[in-house]
């Protein structure tokens, strides 16, 4: 039985559908509200808004939940890899081991870019960011693959998504290595997904590269934790980009803009330039007091979420993993202990408390990226590298998704009423 929601507007009473997912809250179809009672909703920032239905991630925001086509996050980073993780997302299941082989190599057999995209680099200053040149360059890319823009064919549309996970980390790593004046290297196909990234990256033509395996899965579980999360501001943009139809290297070159925010995927390197900032533990409650100032515009980066009301899990599994690398490497870093203090005095402060803020995914992981020999200015390129794969499983399924059609808000209007124009000389 579909329970319905009543509305009285403007003297009239009306009902809509209210629709239960697999799990989560319900959500009232009002699809029909503008034609029944010609007024729109109103929810700048979407806090209340479903824009879509999905199989592909589930966030319990209260209980600190996230789920992949039902398999919890720890479970994940504790026993998959990251290409098996975009396998999931990219279909219904996990692989059987012929399957995953089957994706690993045709993935691994994308990797190498058009040769003519290396002198794309070339015009950019050295010192550009590494995402300003990830936007260029993954844009470019429809100027290269014609042969899998065409949105329409089931076919074409896999081709992308596979171009797409194999040749970020390429453009990322070349991205990285332009700004520091060496080499690019091609990919080695003898290497994992993410050890073939380490080793663009890293690596260079005047001596082998021993891919370190502690740092290999380590930095692949940071990949599975970044690799989707709903309807978030960078997914919505790719969703929205692709309702027109435009080709999916456009519309993950939008995604990839849009993650660049500091209020999103540009918390990492924002995070960490904090903990620098900070420096020493007796100055946190200096940058506790400025994070509760309403005068200051600063805040905690790496701490809070439209979401998760509680700590974010995959926080929980990146502290994890730099507690892990760290003894591995034999390395510490102050600015973790920075990080640990921060995080303690920030939940002991109701401020915090009241407002539900706690860690999020950016905490963490700048302290870790920065260990394993990422300079700040690559972090939100790696997630983007990550993100990857959620926003192609995200662009495909709503491309097959029946209810979907240009995404197009409206607004509340509230500039001037109809004026007659004034010309210049009686003004
Ligand atoms: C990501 O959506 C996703 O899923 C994103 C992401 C993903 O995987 O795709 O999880 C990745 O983007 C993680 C978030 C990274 N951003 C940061 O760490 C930047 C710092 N955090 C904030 O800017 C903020 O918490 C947001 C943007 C993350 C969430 O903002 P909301 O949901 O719009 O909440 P809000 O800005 O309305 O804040 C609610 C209150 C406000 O106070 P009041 O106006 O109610 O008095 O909490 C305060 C805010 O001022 N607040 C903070 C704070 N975050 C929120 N105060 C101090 N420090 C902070 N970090």
């Amino acid at each position: 039985m579909t329970d319905t929601a009543k509305l009285s507007i403007a003297g009239s009473d009306h009902d809509y559908p209210v629709m239960s997912g697999t799990v989560g809250p319900d959500v009232v179809d009002i699809r029909k509200l503008y034609a029944q009672t010609g007024a729109f909703t109103y929810d700048p920032g979407f806090t209340s808004t479903a824009s879509c239905q999905s199989k592909l991630t589930y966030i319990d925001g209260d209980e600190g939940v996230l789920l992949h086509r039902g398999y919890a996050i720890g479970d994940l980073a504790e026993n998959s890899t990251f290409m098996e993780v975009a396998y999931l997302l990219l279909n219904d299941e996990l692989p059987k081991k012929g399957e995953l082989e089957q994706f690993e190599t045709t993935i691994t057999r994308h990797t190498m870019l058009h040769e003519q995209l290396a002198m794309f680099y070339r015009g950019f200053r050295r010192d550009a960011h590494p995402m300003a040149i990830m936007c260029g360059v993954v844009g470019a890319l429809s100027a290269f693959y014609h042969d899998s823009t065409d949105i329409h064919d089931p076919t074409q549309r896999m081709i992308a998504s596979h171009r797409l996970i194999a040749k970020m980390p390429t453009i990322a790593a070349m991205a990285y290595k332009y700004s520091v004046g060496q080499p690019f290297l091609y990919p080695d196909n003898s290497l994992s997904y993410t050890g073939n990234f380490l080793r663009m990256t890293f690596g260079v033509p005047a001596e082998a590269y021993e891919v370190d395996p502690v740092i290999e899965k380590a930095l692949d579980r940071i990949f599975i934790l970044h690799a989707d999360h709903e309807q978030n501001a960078s997914t919505s943009t790719v969703r929205l980009a692709g309702s027109s139809g435009a080709n999916p290297f456009a519309c993950i070159a939008a995604g990839i803009a849009c993650l660049w925010g500091p209020a999103h995927g540009g918390a990492n390197e924002a995070a960490l330039n904090m903990l620098h900032e900070i420096g020493t533990v007796d100055r946190i409650p200096e940058f506790i007091a400025r994070a509760k100032d309403k005068n200051d515009p600063f805040r905690l980066m790496g701490f809070g979420h439209r979401v998760y009301k509680n700590y974010d899990p995959r926080a929980t599994v990146m502290q994890k993993t730099v507690r892990e690398v760290f003894a591995a490497m034999k390395v510490s870093d102050p600015v973790f202990d920075v990080a640990l203090k921060l995080e303690e005095l920030a939940l002991s402060d109701p401020y915090f408390v009241e407002k539900k803020l706690f860690p999020n995914v950016d905490f963490y992981s700048g302290v870790i990226l920065s260990a394993i020999g990422f300079p700040t200015s690559m972090f939100t390129a790696l997630f983007a590298l990550a993100r990857t794969v959620g926003w192609v499983a995200q662009w495909n399924e709503m491309i097959t998704d029946p209810d979907q059609k240009i995404g197009r808000p409206r607004q509340l209007y509230n500039g001037p009423a109809e004026r007659t124009y004034v010309p210049v000389g009686q003004r």
